[in-house]
């Protein structure tokens, strides 16, 4: 039988060596013999041996002490004792050092071989056993979990992950109790329970860093045997990040939701705002072609005048949506914001508001050095109205409002903001004492149609929306805070060191009149026409209508007119840009003036592209078409 096993044999007795080298030899060992101590340390430090038999007492040492001087080399070498005189003493000393057994001289062959085989195969085990943990813990050193190994929380092994992961030295954790280090009190508990109910599988909880620093985790609990004892093994992993992702994932879906409203009112909106603008034309215009025909003190004047206001207000209406769906791109100016705020709370659509709550105070608070900013004043108005309404609305009965102006330095995000362009706004603040927003609406409250109010009185929903479309559109931000003692809504809208716009001086109507010239109108609503061409009659003009493009441009090439008053929606054919191509075809240089019910469209872009036109949202007052007919005939 081969073993091919290496013995050292350690025995001063040459004889004794030698008949054991045979016996052994017999069974396919290979022996080698040292007749002293130092000599076995030789051969133990250069040669690899499987077992070693070691006499106790050698002329030089105890057998046993050759075992102090064994190195990395022979790590898995096992060693049995051979003793002459079977002290009891030396046996347990020798035990001690690590020998796996010991025989009595004289040796028995058989127990002998015996001995040696339990041994070597002992070793074996034990060799495989080291090789198999070495792999465990190279495998829980790739984790990217940290993994532990604890009884009752007490800390017995863990890979360098779990070390890193919770900033704590391996030396500081191993033997502790590590649950109060490494989970917040309010965790406590619920772990506690898991680990006595001996619960296994996943869980989520808060961990705690070294520096104090929470954080989630989501661990892996299971239970195992270790070194006779019953254990439980647990991987922790960070989560941080994917809840930070769940987190996002929600906004997002929040923020699209929000977006998917906003484009359905776009789309809604695109498509009754002009039927609706050609309908409020006549509402508008009408009345005042009659209240110029009127005598001052005509009994009808003033029923009158509350139709023609009553349509305006009905356009501005139809304006909202529009600005909700289309934003207020339309031209900035240099404004004072006090000049805004002071205006609009002075106007008669606020002193109503005023004379509606009486029990609620309007205190305002207006900085002198206040810089200015490039706004859409009508769109900024807005605004404040309906941040003054709401609060009205919310305190009811008595209360206080207040409305105050102030230039700060921006340079941190505000809450809700990820980011911000840092540097100098101008902030309206606007707070009341009324009940405040409940917290877990305050996300939803600038959502187009979100309104906790009874609809029909108030309460479209559009208010906020229109704030912070608005807001959002001057590249400003807004802040809410919110508790039952009241809101505030401060607005930042970045400032600027340009100077104001001087306002350009009234013109008197006499200044609107034409001289006879001829003006085409070319609109496919009847209704449309009419207006149009009364209203350009009284003007002074002489005005005469086509129904669509085509026929405008054939009318043109028999014709000419020193204008054209040109619609922008004309369906079925040529739409305003396609009939203003054509017409440039035959006369490059006629005037052209554009009406539509949109202030930013795809076509009219393409309109501007072609040359410098002028372009009229509908409805039109009749200031309003006189100064544009005037500019574009006074042109080249
Ligand atoms: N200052 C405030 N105090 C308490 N709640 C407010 C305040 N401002 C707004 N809200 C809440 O936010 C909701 C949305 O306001 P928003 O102005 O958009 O719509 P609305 O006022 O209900 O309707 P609309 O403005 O179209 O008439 C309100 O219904 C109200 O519940
Ligand atoms: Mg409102």
């Amino acid at each position: 039988m081969d073993h091919s096993q290496h013995i050292l044999l350690v025995d001063d007795e040459i004889r004794f060596g030698e008949t054991l080298k045979q016996i052994l030899a017999l069974s396919g060992y290979r022996v080698t013999i040292a007749t002293c101590g130092r000599e076995a340390v030789v051969l133990l430090d250069t040669h690899i041996f499987d077992l070693v038999l070691l006499d106790l007492e050698l002329p030089d040492m105890y057998g046993y002490d050759v075992l102090d001087s064994i190195k990395e080399n022979n790590r898995f070498l096992v060693a049995i004792m051979l003793t002459g005189n079977g002290s009891i003493e030396a046996a347990i000393q020798a035990l001690r050092k690590g020998v796996y057994d010991y025989l009595k001289k004289p040796i028995d062959p058989d127990l002998l071989l015996k001995t040696i085989e339990k041994a070597i195969k002992h070793k074996q085990m034990e060799k495989a056993l080291s090789a198999s943990e070495e792999r465990f813990k190279i495998l829980a050193d790739a984790s990217w979990e940290g993994i532990i190994i604890h009884d009752q929380g007490i800390l017995l092994d863990a890979n360098q992950q779990f070390f890193n992961l919770f900033g704590y030295q391996r030396e500081e954790m191993i033997g502790t109790n590590i649950l109060e280090k490494i989970f917040p009190p309010q965790a406590l508990t619920a772990i506690s329970i898991r680990i006595s109910n001996g619960e296994v599988g996943f869980h989520e909880s808060m961990g705690l860093k070294k520096d104090g620093a929470p954080f989630p985790v989501e661990t892996n609990s299971s239970c195992m045997e270790y070194h006779d004892r019953k254990v439980r093994v647990c991987a922790i992993r960070d989560i941080s990040a994917r809840i930070k992702a769940e987190q996002e994932k929600i906004t997002l879906l929040e923020k699209l939701a929000t977006a998917n409203k906003i484009e359905t009112l776009g789309l809604m909106a695109g498509s009754i705002a002009h039927d609706l603008n050609n309908i409020l034309s006549g509402i508008v215009t009408y009345p005042e072609i009659l209240l110029m025909q009127m005598d001052q003190d005509d009994k009808h004047r003033e029923s009158i005048e509350f139709i023609r206001d009553a349509g305006k207000r009905a356009a501005a209406v139809v304006s909202d949506i529009l600005t909700l769906a289309r934003g207020t791109t339309a031209e900035k100016k240099i404004c004072d914001l006090n000049t805004i705020i002071k205006n609009h709370l002075a106007s008669i659509e606020q002193q109503t508001i005023i004379s509606q709550f009486q029990g609620v105070r309007i205190e305002t608070q207006f900085a002198e050095d206040l810089s200015n900013i490039s706004c859409s004043e009508i769109h900024i108005s807005k605004a404040v109205m309906n941040l003054l309404n709401n609060a009205n609305e919310a305190i009811e009965k008595d209360g206080l409002i207040g409305v105050a102006t102030s230039n700060r330095l921006l340079e941190t995000p505000l809450h809700g903001y990820e980011h911000i362009n840092a540097g100098q706004y101008v902030v309206l603040t606007i707070s009341d004492n009324g009940p405040g927003i409940p917290e877990h609406t305050l996300n939803k409250i600038f959502e187009p149609f979100y309104s906790k109010k009874v609809m029909g009185r108030s309460g479209t929903g559009l208010g906020l929306a229109i704030v912070w479309r608005t807001v959002h559109d001057h590249n400003g931000y807004i802040n809410v805070s919110s508790n039952t003692t009241g809101t505030t809504f401060e607005l930042f809208f970045p400032a600027t060191r340009k100077q104001k716009d001087e306002k350009p001086t009234a013109i008197s109507m006499n200044a609107y009149k034409g001289h006879g010239e001829t003006i085409l109108i070319v609109d496919d609503q009847e209704g449309q026409r009419l207006i149009a061409c009364n209203l350009l009659k009284e003007l002074n003009y002489q005005a005469c209508a086509v129904a669509c493009g085509e026929a405008a441009v054939t009318y043109l090439q028999q014709n000419k007119a020193d204008l054209v008053l040109l619609d922008m929606i004309m369906e079925p054919g040529m739409n305003g840009r396609e009939t203003y191509e054509q017409i440039l075809q035959t006369n490059p240089a006629q005037k052209v003036i554009i009406a539509s019910g949109f202030s930013e469209d795809e076509e009219v872009k393409k309109i501007h592209e072609l040359g410098a036109i002028l372009f009229i949202k509908k409805p039109y007052t009749i200031a309003q078409i006189g100064i544009a007919i005037k500019q574009t005939l006074r042109q080249g």
